[in-house]
């Protein structure tokens, strides 16, 4: 168990990297067993959730060889396909990626109902109803799943949510069925076409990915390939908006821009002095911060991910905020914590108001999830006094060195284990 210690107030200046998105590469990782031969992935972000992963690859007796500088080598020549008990399921919502994958490397998967962040119901029927439709049998008791197919045959499925994971998952499983697929309403974030060109770089044919139809025509076999993860957009907006709220001079390096433009927008409507480079953001000191309202969307729209982020810039600005979450049903846990530190908060069904106040005060917190933690972060550095961040193991499953790549711009943080 571990916690973050904030003693806040100090400007930061200099530069700060982005890593491999975590979005992209919990999907990379389960998606290498789809192919027998090595897989060769980089700009792999080392966070605990890939640290569960790599557990999952070696229960299925998958080797994976992680070096320091990112890079990663899978092979699963001799994978075992058993089934995927609660403990390792339990550790991580993208642990339903194996579902897609083993249903397309074997046609049979044996796993229990996966984990995660506890910001809603989280159900995966969209998952379940596009492996039926792609000719599998599944049978379930709510938390234990046993899919089976004879063969898998490409099929037109229309998801009823453009939802991230069951796109991904289809087509992991569509990649090696017999025929072609198309996926109506497909998510279309960049995670979606970094992980369609993966396969592709395998041998696959997709295209359409980054529209809401993808189309997969099934090929026999796939290969090996060298594949980079992009960018993690999230991790990017996280500084972008710490960089806001308490930068004098900061450079956010190895981003992609148009990833980032519904959050940036929203950074200059609140007057924050940004500009954009080609694949780097530069923020100075910003005075006056204007409040904005924001609804969460499915991309492009505003990322459902850093809007628990934003909450704690929203509370210091001048006037009053609203953030309308239609993702999640319970992604405001956040802001209970926040309204501790001295933010005004009044929750109305799925919209947060948010009054800005002159200043944060430093106190103990608790961080319900990873991008609630990433918020208090933000919530400690611009606060008065000191901020403990319980629970920061949420914190540490998605942002890579962050204790390290904050204090390397002057702030004054530290992560303690207990
Ligand atoms: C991905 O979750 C991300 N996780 C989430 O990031 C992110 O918040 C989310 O996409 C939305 O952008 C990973 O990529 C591992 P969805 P995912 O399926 O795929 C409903 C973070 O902080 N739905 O797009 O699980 C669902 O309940 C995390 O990094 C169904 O009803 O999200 C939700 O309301 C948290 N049935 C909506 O769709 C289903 O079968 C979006 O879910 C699937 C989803």
């Amino acid at each position: 168990m571990h916690r973050i210690i904030i003693h806040g107030g100090k400007k930061l200046s200099g530069e700060i990297t982005i890593s491999g998105a975590k979005n992209s590469a919990v999907a990379l990782i389960p998606g290498a067993i789809l192919c027998d031969e090595t897989i060769t992935l980089s700009n792999v972000p080392n966070i605990s959730d890939v640290d569960s992963l790599e557990e999952m690859l070696l229960h299925l007796n998958t080797k994976i060889e992680r070096r320091k500088n990112g890079v990663v080598f899978i092979s699963s020549k001799d994978i075992v396909n058993k089934p995927i008990n609660k403990d390792l399921a339990k550790k991580l919502r993208a642990s339903y990626y194996f579902m897609g994958a083993l249903l397309g490397r074997f046609k049979h998967v044996e796993m229990c109902f996966p984990g995660g962040c506890t910001i809603g119901a989280r159900p995966i029927d969209l998952h379940i109803k596009g492996f039926r439709a792609l000719g599998a049998t599944v049978v379930e008791d709510g938390e234990n799943f046993i899919i089976d197919a004879k063969k898998l045959k490409g099929t037109k499925i229309y998801l009823d949510f453009a939802s991230v994971g069951a796109t991904i998952n289809l087509m992991f499983a569509a990649v090696k069925a017999e025929g072609t697929t198309i996926i109506n309403n497909a998510a279309k974030e960049p995670e979606i076409v970094n992980v369609a060109t993966y396969l592709n770089n395998m041998g696959a044919k997709i295209s359409g990915a980054g529209t809401s139809k993808i189309k997969i025509k099934g090929v026999k076999y796939l290969h090996t390939c060298f594949h980079e993860v992009i960018p993690d957009r999230i991790e990017a907006g996280t500084y972008e908006i710490i960089a806001a709220a308490v930068g004098k001079d900061m450079k956010i390096n190895n981003i992609i821009p148009d990833h980032l433009d519904s959050l940036n927008q929203k950074l200059i409507e609140m007057n924050i002095n940004l500009k954009i480079n080609d694949d780097s953001v530069e923020i100075k000191e910003s005075e006056n911060i204007k409040p904005c309202d924001i609804v969460t969307e499915i991309y492009p729209g505003f990322p459902t991910d850093l809007q628990q982020v934003l909450a704690s810039l929203m509370a210091i600005a001048q006037g009053e905020s609203s953030i309308k979450e239609t993702i999640w049903e319970n992604r405001f846990l956040n802001l209970y914590e926040l309204a501790k530190m001295g933010a005004i908060i009044n929750i109305v069904d799925d919209t947060a108001y948010i009054k800005g106040v002159e200043k944060l005060t430093g106190t103990e917190v608790t961080a319900s999830d990873l991008r609630a933690g990433a918020g208090l972060v933000v919530a400690g550095l611009l606060s008065s006094g000191t901020t403990i961040i319980n629970n920061a193991d949420f914190i540490l499953r998605g942002y890579e060195n962050i204790v390290e790549k904050l204090s390397k711009v002057g702030a004054d943080i530290e992560l303690e284990e207990i």
